[in-house]
């Protein structure tokens, strides 16, 4: 059994998956620790792998994607997927893999719920946070795939960009270095 990265084409759907896996792991990761969790099921399990991205990238800077994170989860919006999983029909079991925004899971998350058929499958969600919990997410999954049965997620606390961010912030502050 091979397993496949699902290609991404920019503004098409994923390219026709050739493996035989039933499982999927589809993962959202702005800095890489949820990519990791799913990169470590997908090994173990050698399922499938399809990277949920946002047709629109969210900025480089982390304080400017807190905020557009919040005003989209605030609004409801479900943000344009780069890609689609044109395979999803063949899995029985997906992972979701997703970091906590705003205490809940990211718009991007909906978007890919509201854009895939998941009725009948099993969902195990991958959470990664930044130890304030799984907020809504729970709720928001299985509000987003009514027909599908949704496990207990696996969730762990992970690094937070902004606190790696401000410690190198502080360190640049005291090395007098010229711009
Ligand atoms: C836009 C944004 C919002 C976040 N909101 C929360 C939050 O509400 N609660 C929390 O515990 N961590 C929060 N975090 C931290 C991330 O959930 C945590 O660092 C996660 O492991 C990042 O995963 P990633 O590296 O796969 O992107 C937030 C991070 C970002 C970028």
């Amino acid at each position: 059994m091979t397993p496949l990265l699902l290609s991404l084409a920019a503004g098409g759907t994923s390219a026709a998956a050739q493996g035989t896996s039933k499982t999927l792991v589809a993962c959202f990761s702005r800095s890489g620790n949820t990519r990791v969790v799913a990169g470590q099921v997908r090994r173990a399990l050698g399922a499938d792998l399809f990277e949920i991205e946002p047709d629109i990238p969210y900025p480089d800077d982390y304080f400017a994607t807190v905020a557009q994170a919040q005003q989209e989860r605030d609004r409801g919006y479900e943000p344009l997927l780069k890609t689609t999983a044109d395979t999803i029909a063949r899995y029985s079991t997906v992972f979701l893999g997703f970091p906590i925004w705003g205490m809940t899971a990211p718009p991007v998350i909906r978007s890919f719920l509201s854009t895939h058929d998941l009725s009948g499958k099993t969902i195990v969600p991958l959470v990664t946070h930044g130890g304030y919990g799984l907020g809504d997410s729970m709720r928001v999954v299985a509000g987003h795939a009514p027909q599908a049965n949704v496990l207990d997620a696996f969730s762990t606390q992970a690094p937070q960009e902004r606190e790696t961010i401000e410690r190198v912030s502080a360190w640049l502050d005291q090395q007098q270095i010229q711009k």
